[in-house]
């Protein structure tokens, strides 16, 4: 696959079975060494290794060259051979050079162990891609792409391309959105993602439906967000969530095996609940330990007014007794601006079977109430325990974050914890200033059977906040403490769609305003349907071991949202402004 009409072989393809065949290599000069008065080595570099090439009169050759070099494979003499070079058992011998074209020296040094700039490398990020990480990284991809859609088509499901020009989709984030130059003053929006034309096609009789799918999203970038990213986007009728969770976790073992070779077997789930309490997260990392330890009913009839509190909870950090005082107020700090009233900590002493606990609280508890929590913290000498009060999700949610600060290894290592998190809630909170609930997902997911009496009572009535048990037919996929993706079985019957639009105070008119075509679309005949979404830069980076998605997308913007190569986002020609019928007002900072 290698060979072209200019060479016969790839930079890292010779070998000793090649000896003494004439060959042909192009590709960028990486390196040159003067070995004598006449002759030089020069590495050869294309995607797929180096080759050195022993070359008379190379003086003119500089680095990243282009250039096709002939000549006779030769095995190296075994002193000279390099075991961490794939090709590092021979070299070409009686070479000629030919210069495809001649190049200015890079600005930064094309070496994988090289730290540069992030910004120098998106702005040549050409020349960074040379590099054979990045080669790597977008190989990576690419099979995480192709097997993706392997096992999507193996299981019936059919690739549909859905719009870019559109009207707004409720994903929740700010819309990119582009001017109409045939109707001045209206705008379409790009898709945070294909959902209400995937339900669309449910109605359309698609049955499954992929697609691999481009989402834009104006919001904050951080490691794993980019504005724009790929969705390995799906949707399925006549089922119910377990035939979700069964396609999905086909294709992601699939996937995972095609690219690392390893199978992760069956993966588990635990729910929305459960990873709250344990883990105080709903992307819970089970890498590691540090789980939260309820405690409350030791403290049942304390006298200590901090621990007077709907929810105590606590941490065990295993071997951090000797945390400083600094950093321990540093916690406590933080603690405080995730939301907590304030954070006990305990450094744990004495002799295994005999703990004491060490704190500026303990002369608030009991002996009693100090032997049952180390116990129930299974703490031991040496360990720091952290402990929070207080409403049950502010505690969970605050104990969850510390446990990461404490615990938390890179996201790429110690393999791939891979598991489903379900039954999440059908509403995140109560807006007191409305009396509203506010949805944890889009409008369209369906409320668990179990739970649908609850609705029915708020809407005759009932206390609002009762809506915060009922839970959601939808779904996560997390890996590593990332969300990959979410899904949820959607709402297909008008009657329930119309419960849920009046505890939104969605009303008729802006129901129909917003999603008339959808609710339209439904009057006509709708399957049940279910789907799911998730980040296919997010999988890749975590198969190709990378912290951060950009390092798995050739062309991406930095954490500011710019492109330092194209110069985007830039100025508007006057005239494209004026044919659009845009006119700019000053900057407001
Ligand atoms: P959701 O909004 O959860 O669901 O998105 C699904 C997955 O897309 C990825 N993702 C991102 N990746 C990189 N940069 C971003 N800015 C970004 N935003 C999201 C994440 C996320 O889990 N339509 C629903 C799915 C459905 O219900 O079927 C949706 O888009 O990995
Ligand atoms: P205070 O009684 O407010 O002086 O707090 C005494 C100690 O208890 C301080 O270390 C606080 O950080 C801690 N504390 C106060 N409220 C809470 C709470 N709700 N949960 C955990 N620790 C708390």
């Amino acid at each position: 696959m290698t060979s072209t009409s200019l060479r016969t072989h790839s930079c890292g393809e010779l070998r000793l079975e090649h000896v003494g065949a004439a060959v042909s290599l192009c590709g960028w000069v990486s390196a040159r060494r003067e070995h004598s008065q006449h002759l030089a080595f020069v590495d050869l570099r294309d995607h797929t290794g180096i080759t050195q090439c022993v070359v008379d009169g190379a003086s003119d050759l500089r680095g990243e060259y282009v250039v096709r070099i002939s000549g006779t494979v030769v095995a190296r003499g075994p002193e000279h051979r390099n075991p961490n070079v794939a090709t590092g058992e021979i070299e070409l011998h009686d070479c000629t050079v030919e210069v495809l074209a001649t190049a200015e020296a890079p600005p930064f040094r094309l070496d994988d162990r090289v730290e540069t700039d992030e910004t120098i490398r998106l702005r040549y990020r050409y020349l960074d891609l040379r590099r054979a990480e990045m080669q790597r990284n977008l190989r990576v991809r690419a099979k995480v792409n192709s097997a993706v859609r392997s096992a999507m088509e193996q299981q019936g499901f059919v690739e549909v391309e859905t719009p870019m020009l559109i009207a707004s989709t409720p994903e929740g984030a700010r819309d990119f959105v582009v001017p109409s130059r045939l109707k001045p003053g209206s705008f379409y929006a790009l898709p945070q993602s294909p959902q209400l034309f995937k339900q669309l096609c449910m109605v359309g009789g698609i049955d499954r439906y992929y697609q691999i799918a481009r989402c834009l999203r104006d919001e904050d970038l951080r490691a794993d967000r980019q504005f724009e990213f790929m969705q390995l986007d799906a949707e399925m009728s006549f089922v119910t969530q377990s035939d979700v969770l069964d396609a999905i976790s086909t294709t992601v073992r699939h996937t995972i095996q095609a690219v690392t070779g390893n199978d992760i077997g069956e993966i588990p789930q635990m729910t929305w609940r459960e990873a709250q309490e344990r883990y105080g997260s709903d992307k819970p990392d089970v890498r590691f330990g540090m789980e939260l330890v309820e405690l409350t009913s030791i403290f049942a009839e304390t006298g200590f007014n901090a621990f007077k509190a709907p929810c105590v909870k606590g941490i065990r950090v295993p071997g951090a007794g000797d945390t400083s005082r600094s950093r321990l107020d540093d916690l406590t700090d933080r603690a405080k601006r995730w939301g907590a009233k304030g954070l006990v900590w305990m450094r744990v002493k004495g002799e295994a079977g005999h703990v004491e606990v060490e704190s500026p609280v303990a002369k608030f508890l009991s002996e009693a109430e100090c032997a049952s929590l180390a116990a129930t913290l299974d703490a031991e000498p040496g360990d720091l325990l952290l402990l929070v009060a207080d409403e049950r999700p502010t505690t969970c949610h605050v104990l969850g974050l510390l446990r990461l600060e404490l615990g938390r290894p890179p996201v790429t290592d110690g393999g791939l914890a891979v598991w489903w998190v379900v039954d999440f809630p059908l509403f995140e909170s109560i807006d007191e200033a409305t009396g509203r609930p506010v949805p944890a997902h889009h409008p369209f997911t369906m409320p668990n059977d179990e739970d649908a009496s609850i609705i029915d009572e708020v809407l005759a009535g009932g206390d609002v906040h009762r809506l915060l048990e009922v839970r959601s037919q939808a779904y996560d996929l997390v890996i590593n403490g990332w969300e990959l993706g979410s899904g949820s079985v959607r709402i297909h019957r008008p009657d329930i769609q119309s419960k849920i639009f009046r505890l939104l105070g969605i009303g008729e008119e802006d129901a129909h305003e917003k999603f008339g075509f959808l609710l339209d679309a439904f009057r006509y005949g709708a399957p049940p349907h279910a789907g799911f979404a998730f980040g296919m830069d997010r999988l890749t980076a975590l198969l190709a071991g990378e912290e951060n998605i950009r390092e798995v997308i050739a062309f991406p913007k930095t954490q500011t949202g710019s492109d330092p190569l194209t110069g985007a986002p830039s100025d508007l020609d006057p005239a494209q402004l004026h044919e659009l019928g845009l006119r700019l007002l000053p900057p407001t900072s």
